[in-house]
């Protein structure tokens, strides 16, 4: 089987290169992302593997299917970038990576509220000027504090167990969650909004959540609340928490995920001008921590994803049953 992979990075071909040491599937890696421009790249290949930022819409669905590309292998858990509907109309098998680390993501949302509230990322840069001051840099506890989970999946619940130890109160929010188990308790979003100091995003992006937490959202919270997602971008509409953050409203954002990352993340932009107003402005906060869609960035998730993405494409091959199959 012939795979090509997009958007790949030295860490996807050394995990991909191990992984396929049980396989020895024929792989090609291009750098490039798949969009419209270079989805020929996919031609005489049988499977395609993509990540978060690849668009795979009707268009490029469409293409694909032309040049028989038969399997998407998403080698990441959400699917928001692939037009479902178009690849099942033409017949197109994409299958994804459901869980390979929740504790990697789930992890990297405490690192970066723990940053965000004890000033991490300030005093980092102060003590290597020599600058010891700790003027500005009082924070505060999370024991004691509410913590609003929104999406109550593999990430969540991970997230709610670490919160569980640091003391917090925690409330989810999931009208899907069949139950909620302690250190959580179940709540409906207006509690959520309302009783909340922190809030923290663990759903998926669909049409019901984009924009999630937008101005009216953000009016019902408590003032000074702190913002974390390290789910989708789409969650969020910046503009508005733009304005919170002017207002004081928010106490705090932290975020793996924005809205326009894509052109923007998993690339060194350092000597270009970034013409994203919106993430300049978010950048001059001092309140705001920003890492580039690392959180499921350990070892241990990226052999999870690479073994799960090939066994998937061995299930292919092999015409098994795809238990990651999503379509098709
Ligand atoms: P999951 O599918 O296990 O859990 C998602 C949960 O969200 C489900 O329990 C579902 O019932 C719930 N949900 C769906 N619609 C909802 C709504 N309207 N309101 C509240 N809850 C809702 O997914 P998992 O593995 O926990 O991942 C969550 C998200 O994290 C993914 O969709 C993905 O976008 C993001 N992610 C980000 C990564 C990163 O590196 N920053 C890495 C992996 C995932």
């Amino acid at each position: 089987m012939k795979i090509r992979v997009f958007s790949s990075k030295s860490y996807d071909r050394s995990c991909m290169a191990d992984a396929n040491r049980q396989h020895g599937f024929e792989i090609e890696y291009f750098e490039a992302a798949l969009d419209p421009t270079t989805v020929a790249l996919a031609g005489g290949a049988d499977a395609i593997c993509l990540f978060v930022n690849d668009r795979c819409d009707a268009e490029v669905v469409h293409e694909l299917a032309d040049l028989d590309v038969r399997l998407v292998l998403m080698r990441c858990t959400g699917v928001n970038n692939v037009d479902l509907d178009a690849a099942r109309q033409r017949g197109l098998c994409v299958a994804n990576v459901p869980a390979y680390s929740p504790y990697a993501v789930a992890e990297h949302t405490v690192a970066i509220l723990l940053c965000l509230i004890r000033k991490i990322h300030k005093s980092y840069n102060r003590v290597r000027e020599g600058n010891f001051s700790l003027d500005g840099l009082v924070g505060f506890d999370l024991h004691g504090k509410t913590v609003g989970v929104i999406g109550y999946g593999a990430i969540g619940r991970v997230l709610c167990g670490i919160l569980g130890g640091f003391g917090c109160r925690v409330l989810v929010y999931d009208p899907f969650a069949k139950s909620v188990t302690p250190p959580a308790a179940a709540c409906d979003l207006d509690t959520l909004w309302r009783e909340a100091d922190i809030v923290s995003l663990h759903c998926p992006l669909t049409p019901d959540t984009h924009h999630l937490v937008d101005a009216a959202a953000l009016d019902r919270m408590k003032d000074g609340v702190i913002l974390i997602n390290t789910s989708r971008g789409g969650l969020i509409e910046s503009s508005s928490v733009i304005e919170a953050l002017k207002s004081r409203k928010l106490g705090g954002l932290a975020i793996d995920v924005y809205e326009e990352e894509s052109g923007l993340f998993f690339s060194d932009h350092s000597s270009d001008i970034i013409l994203d107003d919106r993430f300049e402005r978010l950048m001059t906060f001092p309140n705001v921590v920003v890492t580039g869609h690392q959180a499921f960035l350990t070892r241990e998730a990226l052999r999870t994803i690479a073994e799960t993405t090939l066994n998937s494409a061995a299930e292919f091959a092999a015409g098994d049953t795809i238990r990651h199959r999503l379509t098709g």
